[in-house]
């Protein structure tokens, strides 16, 4: 058997270019990735991981899918998914004709609207890649920039935002795409009968990553500068964690009135914000360095603890005709929704316009977040041996349908995003990255015999919960070794969570904690939370209720609080908003590349 040090500086096992790839292995080690050259992106209609893949139509086309997908650099589960029921029924998630858009389930209290884009009059066309001698855009932080970008970028918006409303370029088209792909506006393409959503899922970052591209283009185009690239919300580091300066000027037209008037700067954004009464109260003391420690914590925690495989990264698999809202990735919920909903106004019904999806894109704050969620995915495969792109045809085949900057529909797929520079020409700008060794810090250091007892009841399932309750878990094993532990995450997943998609909800969970009322919000026992940002109100006859799922990466926190003995885990759920509102059918554990 190999030892520890050979799998770590020796991915598994090896690919070849001219064979396909093996499955079960799951890493495509560097020898293997093509030159830059070969990213020929050439666009296939089914995009495989195998050569012999049953989309396949002949030899050279699936050499030419896997000089793609071999080009990009890493890609997790090659041809894992191969030989899986799931890939011999080929289900990616696709957009259908643009006409067949329809009305959108808005919230209550929502002003009626039509979501859908105006028409195009010619077929889509096949996204097309800026070559790879195209200038590399540099999207800034949004607290660095000087005045020239500001006056630069707020007329790229005037202008955007004075196009007629109908063209779909028009910053209303733009904030309505945001609407028609997360509150039913469109039906999947081969399922007329089942909504699609992009959020919940695998979908999110590459669905947002294409959103922006374009939104971004459009700018450029209008100001006549292809070379523009959009800020970022640099809200993860300590100099950024205040809205943005230029988006709180009343007379740009990067202001928004509907947003929270408590959160103006200087006031500092609140990574894990969510509680019902609109504030946290054990966070509403803090003081500014203490907000900025904790939000660091929460980023580390999210970004490596919680995102330790792609699947807790990214989220759950979602396939055409399958179950819609699987289950969000870790940044998805924190700290993605947590800042739509702390940007939101309260005074609204909704917390318009941040705080609900439907009418998110109407704040031009929300692009500024988005692409810094979307660079947390570059950041991320920076991070770790297991950080690479998801290699499953039913993800790299999803399809949307959006605008370019002239007014043409394209077709674009998630494989077509995966690598922002390569594919996309744009990266972000350098900046310091405060929180990648801001670890929380253990309350208790625990052993069997010293396990902090809670005195809170236990939960029976199903669970509604209404208030907090502890619930004790088996682990999939015990005294895991120094390998197991590289080769496997160890999970924690809360099943079956359903609750109304209009309904804001937080619920936090801690893992061995006697009293969470008395540990600090960001110590290591607090595992994570469940969050929804409202998206979809119940419509006439049909139950729109999600079923859905969370997971959190357990490995690390069980070797810090130094449990690897125990063959249980206290599981605490404490309510924050939606209290009631929500059931679990199940908590488990298992085991996970
Ligand atoms: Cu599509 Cu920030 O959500």
């Amino acid at each position: 058997m190999a030892s520890l040090s050979q799998l770590i500086t020796n991915p598994p096992c090896t690919i070849k270019r001219t064979s396909p790839a093996t499955p079960s292995c799951p890493f495509l080690p560097a020898q293997a990735r093509a030159p830059l050259s070969l990213c020929t992106h050439k666009r296939t209609p089914a995009i495989s991981c195998s050569a012999k893949n049953q989309n396949s139509q002949n030899d050279n086309d699936s050499l030419n899918r896997r000089d793609v997908l071999i080009g990009l650099g890493g890609l997790y589960g090659a041809a894992a998914a191969v030989n899986t029921k799931q890939a011999a029924q080929a289900k990616p998630i696709t957009t259908p004709e643009i006409t067949k858009c329809g009305e959108a389930n808005l919230p209550q209290g929502a002003v009626p609207t039509s979501c859908c884009p105006p028409a195009s009059k010619k077929a889509p066309k096949l996204f097309n890649p800026p070559g790879l001698d195209t200038p590399l855009r540099v999207r800034p932080a949004a607290h660095l920039v000087d005045k020239a970008y500001i006056d630069k970028y707020s007329e790229a918006i005037r202008r955007m935002k004075a196009l007629p409303a109908d063209d779909p370029r028009s910053f209303r088209q733009q904030a309505m795409i945001h609407c028609a792909y997360c509150d039913a506006g469109y039906k999947q393409a081969d399922f007329p009968n089942i909504e699609l959503q992009v959020h919940s899922s695998w979908l999110f970052f590459p669905f947002h990553r294409c959103y922006l591209y374009f939104f971004e283009r459009i700018l450029g185009k209008l100001i006549d500068d292809p070379s523009f690239a959009m800020p970022f919300w640099n809200w993860d580091s300590p100099a950024g964690m205040t809205m943005p300066a230029m988006y709180t000027n009343p007379r740009s037209p990067l202001f928004n009135v509907f947003r929270n008037p408590a959160h103006m700067p200087p006031k500092l954004v609140d990574l894990d914000f969510g509680d019902k009464d609109e504030h946290n109260a054990s966070h509403d003391n803090f003081s500014d360095s203490e907000m900025v420690q904790h939000n660091l914590r929460i980023m580390y925690r999210q970004m490596r603890t919680n995102s330790s495989t792609p699947e807790l990264f990214f989220g759950k698999p979602y396939r055409a005709g399958g179950p819609v809202e699987p289950g969000a990735g870790s940044i998805e919920g924190i700290p993605h929704n947590s800042v739509h909903d702390w940007v939101g106004d309260p005074e609204q019904p909704n917390k318009e316009d941040m705080g609900s999806l439907y009418s998110a894109g109407r704040d031009p704050l929300f692009y500024a977040h988005h692409s810094n969620v979307d660079r947390m995915w570059n950041i991320w495969k920076t991070l770790g041996r297991r950080n690479v792109d998801i290699c499953d045809t039913d993800y790299l085949d999803a399809s949307f349908l959006l605008y370019d900057e002239n007014a043409e529909l394209v077709q674009i797929t998630v494989a077509d995003c995966l690598d922002s520079e390569r594919y996309m020409r744009y990266k972000y700008q350098d900046v310091p990255i405060e929180w990648k060794d801001m670890k929380p810090k253990v309350k208790t250091r625990q052993t069997r015999s010293l396990r902090p007892k809670s005195t809170l009841k236990e939960a029976q399932f199903p669970l509604v919960l209404d208030s907090p309750v502890r619930a004790t878990v088996r682990r999939p094993k015990t005294n895991r070794t120094e390998l197991e532990k590289l080769l496997k995450e160890e999970i924690l997943q809360i099943n079956g969570i359903k609750l109304g998609r209009d309904v804001r909800m937080k619920f936090d969970v801690y893992v061995n904690v006697d009293n969470h009322e008395t540990v600090a919000p960001a110590v290591r026992e607090f595992i994570g939370s469940f969050t929804n940002v409202p998206h979809k109100h119940r419509h006439d006859q049909m139950d729109m209720g999600i079923e859905t799922s969370i997971q959190f990466g357990l490995t690390e926190v069980i070797d810090d609080l130094g449990i690897n003995g125990d063959e249980t885990i206290e599981v605490t759920l404490v309510p924050r908003n939606g209290v009631g509102k929500v059931t679990i059918t199940s908590i488990t554990t298992n085991l996970s590349g």
